[in-house]
């Protein structure tokens, strides 16, 4: 049988292989709720532009509705002989509400109908997703400031750099993920043009009103030219560059809880909740909840690439291959708002071992750049000679195998006859977080006053941007 929705033309129904490859209905199914709100807004503009009778406006507004509750409730048959989201619930609409329901689809096509509705699809996503982060971004905010003098190793190459606090890195995902909101919500702005009454890809001849429906479904206006409307994605393809760099973030610190939750590191302790022990080795708690956020950036990042390769060689304007648009979208947005909840998850949940963390600090010389801070300021010294003093120091201690305060006054006037009994007061790892007062610096006072500063504006009733 030919497919009853466009098959005029069309003598026999589709190859086996051919529905196989068509069909959309097992993955864009998700897309109902946008596509019965964008065909309840189109139908009520029609009625209003006198294109279609009120009679059969209320008709199809109705039955749209009875579609809607049967899909909620699992009584929907969906069918994949109708190959999308669109047909099937049209096709639904016509066995409820007969003839009129043909009426819906005047001065539209479907190039402009997935348009919407995956617009809409994505702009919802992005939505929750900016929630999500903001709770995320909380959930290190009172770390941060429960935190904010705990002191730990900073690394440089993941060696041993400088003392920095716990606080301030949380503090440092925070700054990022702030970047990130901000990225999506200018992609929201831009994507916030609603293409529906492109119609296939010119426009129609119907007195539609444009203005009407882009306002009902929550668009700022309408797509400005009919060939953009329906040809491009730039939409998703911005959203999943803005998911591949969320993915990429969360990654980094993933990777940072697994090497934290090692016994060498020591530093922090990740309750059951979110580790598993192993089946063989008694002994082990393994951290697969930050390994699988880790492992999921991938697969984000791969959907953002599936997409690009996608849409690179399509000629304007709608082509079939855009309908491999929506799995991978799909796919890497839910996988990140899945990412986000387990970090959030995490970051509340994991408990630093301060004592450990502290020792950490000190060891491999971290304060070697406080000496030498300290030599320029009280010898006058040139910074670049006091990086010398100071490394002869540190090989002096190095050969002792011990740390820099433990050297005696004598050992240290060896190396350079003007240091003082005062330059103890520098090598303790509290003392050097606690002079680093610097605009952005280390400083728990600086750290305390920046994660009051989130908490604030993260407690604070969302304002429309
Ligand atoms: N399922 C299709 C997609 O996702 C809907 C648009 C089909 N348009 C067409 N001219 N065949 O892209």
């Amino acid at each position: 049988m030919s497919n009853t929705m466009w098959g005029g033309r069309f003598e026999s129904g589709p190859a086996a292989i051919m529905e196989e490859i068509n069909a959309s209905i097992d993955f864009d199914k998700r897309l109902w709720r946008q596509d019965i709100r964008g065909s309840k807004a189109h139908a009520e503009m029609l009625v209003a532009t006198g294109i279609l009778t009120k009679a059969d406006g209320a008709a199809i507004s109705r039955g749209l509705d009875q579609v809607a509750a049967e899909i909620e409730s699992g009584a929907f048959t969906f069918s994949r002989a109708l190959e999308d989201i669109h047909m099937n619930v049209e096709s639904r609409l016509k066995e409820i509400i007969g003839e009129a329901a043909g009426r819906l689809h005047t001065a539209r096509s479907r190039n402009d109908q997935v348009a919407v509705d995956f617009r809409m699809w994505v702009r919802d996503t992005v939505d929750g997703l900016d929630g999500q982060l903001g709770d995320l971004m909380l959930a290190m905010a009172e770390k941060a400031e429960a935190h904010a003098g705990t002191v730990m190793p900073g690394f440089t190459h993941l060696q041993s750099a400088q003392p920095t606090t716990f606080g301030h890195h949380m503090l440092a995902y925070v700054e990022m993920l702030s970047r990130d909101r901000s990225r999506l919500a200018d992609a929201r702005r831009r994507m916030n043009e609603c293409p529906l009454g492109a119609a296939a890809l010119c426009g129609t001849s119907f007195p539609i009103d444009r203005e009407m429906t882009a306002k009902a479904l929550g668009f700022d206006r309408p797509t400005a030219n009919s060939l953009d409307s329906v040809a491009d994605r730039d939409f998703a393809l911005e959203v999943l560059a803005d998911a591949a760099i969320i993915a990429v973030h969360l990654s980094r610190l993933a990777e940072e809880i697994v090497l934290w939750t090692t016994v060498q590191f020591g530093f922090v302790r990740l309750s059951d909740a979110f580790s598993s022990g192993s089946s063989i080795m008694p002994q082990k708690r393994n951290p697969d909840a930050a390994e699988l956020v880790r492992g999921k950036a991938g697969r984000i990042i791969g959907g953002l690439n599936a997409l690009m390769i996608t849409m690179k060689g399509l000629p304007l304007t709608y082509s079939k291959d855009m309908q491999e648009d929506k799995e991978p979208t799909f796919d890497a947005l839910m996988n990140l708002s899945l990412v986000i909840a387990a970090m959030a998850g995490m970051v509340r949940d994991l408990t630093p071992d301060t004592r450990r963390m502290k020792a950490a600090a000190g060891a491999g010389y971290a304060t070697a750049t406080d000496l030498a801070d300290w030599l320029v300021r009280t010898q006058k010294m040139p910074f670049r000679e006091a990086h010398h003093v100071t490394a002869r120091i540190v090989g002096l201690a190095s050969a002792k195998g011990v740390g820099l305060e433990k050297l005696s006054l004598a050992e240290m006037q060896s190396v350079h006859p003007a240091i003082g009994e005062a330059v103890f007061g520098v090598l303790g790892v509290d003392k050097s977080v606690r002079s680093r007062t610097s605009f952005g610096g280390t400083a728990p006072a600086n750290v305390r006053r920046q994660a009051k500063k989130w908490l604030k504006k993260l407690c604070a009733p969302k304002k429309q941007q």
